[in-house]
């Protein structure tokens, strides 16, 4: 006979109450100002947002923000909100499930620092996990690394012996100054040459495309 514990009911998916050891350790590592969903009685810091302040309409831009948000389908305006607010300036540590096939987690949980959690976490109000849970970090920081990552990965298929982002960008700077951007772009250890098969617009399109998602959000 399968045993039913409370987590398997999506209705109680809203009171996941963090463990108390796992709490300890990030707050040691953080030290966090702001539990921005939590009731009353499970706010894991002195400043905390219950569902009548409604937390998703304050401002964290300013804290060190522990979330571990409602599991419900509302979890993808958390994370988007927690995104939103790191840019803002705050960070905020998640708590949430390892959805990994998400479009949340697609679109903002992997632009952050992402830890997968060993195991199954005991929830202390609900039993052990019937999911995998990680911890996502969010902070400007953070966010600039990864994107910087990843536009180094597309750089690299452009150019293999590129060695920095920054060495790439100058050289389109200089490029684009010249108006020369429809044959390649010379950089420190090498040269982005338009490829054979693809017509100088498009080159100019993935060129320009680098150099508008380099400048975007953080310039
Ligand atoms: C998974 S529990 C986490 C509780 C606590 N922060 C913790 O870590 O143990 C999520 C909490 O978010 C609260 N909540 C739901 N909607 C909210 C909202 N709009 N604003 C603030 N809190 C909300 C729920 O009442 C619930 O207590």
């Amino acid at each position: 006979m399968v045993r039913l514990n409370k987590g398997m009911f999506t209705s109680n998916s809203n009171e996941w109450q963090t463990p108390s050891d796992l709490f300890q350790d990030l707050d040691e590592e953080f030290e966090f100002t702001l539990d921005p969903c939590c009731t009353k009685e499970t706010a894991k810091c002195a400043k905390f947002f219950t569902i009548q302040d409604d937390g998703l309409k304050q401002d964290w831009s300013k804290d060190v923000v522990f979330m571990n948000p409602p599991y419900g389908k509302e979890i993808k305006d958390w994370i988007k909100k927690a995104f939103k607010e790191a840019k803002k300036g705050a960070t905020v540590v998640c708590l949430i499930p390892a959805r990994t096939d998400t479009k949340y987690w697609h679109d903002y949980c992997f632009k952050g620092e992402v830890r997968f959690l060993k195991g199954r976490l005991k929830f202390s109000n609900a039993g052990s996990a019937p999911f995998p849970s990680a911890v996502v970090i969010f902070d400007k920081y953070r966010l600039i690394a990864k994107k910087e990552e990843r536009l180094m990965e597309r750089v690299k298929d452009l150019i293999p012996e590129c060695e920095s982002l920054e060495q790439v960008m100058h050289a389109i700077q200089v490029e684009i100054d010249f108006h020369k951007l429809s044959t390649g772009v010379f950089c420190g250890n090498g040269y982005i040459s338009l490829p054979d098969n693809m017509s100088s617009d498009e080159f100019e399109e993935i060129v320009g495309d680098l150099w508008n998602e380099y400048w975007s959000e953080y310039s």
